[in-house]
């Protein structure tokens, strides 16, 4: 088969470096790639957001199968354009990522089903969102309805700070993204990912895992896009698991379909969990990055066997095989990230990392130059281990990181903690 991938980041050199793992797998082309996906694969440039752009290149390469990565291209309808061509491709149509492109959407899904949530109310005018918060009072979180690149939520431990939010969000700093405004309870508990195959009908659990959102350790200084991951995560409990599928999970999917929006890809829930019940906090329309990249560490070659399952509705007829190993990714970003960072510093003692089914350095932001690799992003490299033992990963990925000469780049040290304590 010709395979294409989407997306430019560490999730999709995973996804890639899972595809070629398998004997299916005849040609792989990565759209735009990166450095990494560059050493496996062929690269094209072309705008991924783009339907006819992606349709034209797929039939120009006679292309058998798109994996689409990142939320962007899916809430742009190019898995709806490229179905409407009869290319078979890995991802939900417009309408149903709208599970991800609007906060409001869907939580009026999971009140239509019951699905354990947040309680919330959703507002297109700022005063009244402002009586609303100074009702309710603090913490509260307020977030914008829209697509906001991960920075569109503020968990407001004052009524200040929540009524801050509002002034920002009306005056338009997220763009049309805050227009309109979602208020939600403030939920505790601790957060775990859960990932989901959805053929439209059939869903079938590929895994969970748990990221590190602040971008310092112990869990301190501002949100990132996430600074490491692990799977399995310990506090979702298949017992946990099979409450979030039956009460949230399943509804929801066929309340979608029911709407004569069938949900088709990874769904990725991100839960609260609090005295063994889970609680929906959002849903994703994708693989979490950097999740994704311990998910195919543990995968590895039938995830395109379980994707291609999902594109053509028989995932009743297939099954996971899960060993009992353990994958943790800790990720190398640019001193500075998350706020103002350099690019072009050279990477260097990559290849004294080894490569196998334990070992991986998957890249995010790097490119190649002259036979050199170069930072050229925020989070620039994933690097990822697994191993019996989730202690076993971690001292394999730090080992892994210590052998990486990058003096402009940072991690964090403790990835994992909450699992080893
Ligand atoms: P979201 O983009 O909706 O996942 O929100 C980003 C992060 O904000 C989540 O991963 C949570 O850590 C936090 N968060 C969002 N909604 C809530 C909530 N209702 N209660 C507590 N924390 C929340
Ligand atoms: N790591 C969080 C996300 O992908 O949304």
């Amino acid at each position: 088969m010709n395979i294409l991938v989407l997306g430019s980041g560490g999730r999709e050199h995973a996804l890639a470096w899972a595809i070629l793992q398998n004997p299916k797998c005849d040609r792989l082309i990565c759209a735009p790639g990166n450095a990494g996906m560059a050493a496996i694969a062929e690269c094209a440039a072309f705008d991924i957001c783009n339907g006819g752009a992606v349709a034209r290149f797929c039939e120009e390469n006679a292309i058998d199968f798109v994996v689409i990565g990142p939320e962007a291209p899916l809430a742009a309808g190019v898995a709806d354009r490229l179905r409407d061509l009869g290319i078979s491709c890995f991802g939900p149509s417009a309408a149903a990522a709208r599970l991800e492109a609007s906060k409001a959407f869907t939580k009026e899904i999971c009140a239509a089903v019951d699905a354990p949530t947040a309680g919330y109310a959703h507002f297109t005018d700022a005063e009244a969102a402002r009586a609303y918060i100074r009702a309710q009072g603090a913490p509260i979180v307020v977030k914008a309805d829209g697509l906001a690149a991960g920075k569109g939520v503020i968990v407001a431990m004052t009524e200040a700070e929540a009524l801050a939010a509002i002034d920002t969000m009306f005056g338009g700093e997220f763009g049309a993204a805050g227009a309109e405004v979602v208020i939600e309870e403030f939920m505790e508990g601790e957060e775990a990912s859960f990932f989901v195959l959805v053929d439209g009908e059939t869903c079938l659990p590929i895994g969970t895992a748990q990221d590190h959102k602040r971008v310092g350790d112990g869990d301190t200084g501002p949100n990132t896009g996430g600074m490491g991951a692990y799977s399995p995560a310990p506090v979702l409990t298949d017992a946990i698991a099979q409450i979030a599928l039956d009460q949230i999970v399943r509804p929801t999917m066929a309340e979608m379909a029911r709407r004569g929006m069938p949900y088709q890809g990874v769904l990725y829930a991100g839960l609260m969990i609090r005295d063994g019940q889970p609680r929906l906090v959002e849903y994703n329309v994708r693989f979490g990055d950097p999740e994704c990249q311990v998910l195919m560490m543990r995968l590895g070659a039938q995830t395109l066997d379980l994707m291609l399952a999902c594109a053509e509705g028989r995932l009743d007829r297939v099954a996971v095989n899960w060993a009992d190993d353990h994958a943790m990714t800790v990720v190398m970003a640019a001193q500075g990230y998350p706020g103002d960072y350099a690019k072009g510093s050279e990477i260097k003692g990559l290849e004294t990392c080894p490569e196998d089914s334990a070992h991986m350095v998957f890249h995010a932001g790097t490119k190649a130059e002259a036979g050199r690799i170069l930072a050229s992003g925020g989070r620039v490299l994933n690097v990822t281990a697994r191993g019996a033992s989730l202690t076993e990963a971690q001292a394999r990925a730090y080992q892994m990181v210590d052998q990486i000469d990058w003096p402009e780049g940072f991690c964090r040290r403790d990835i994992g903690w909450r699992a080893l304590m």
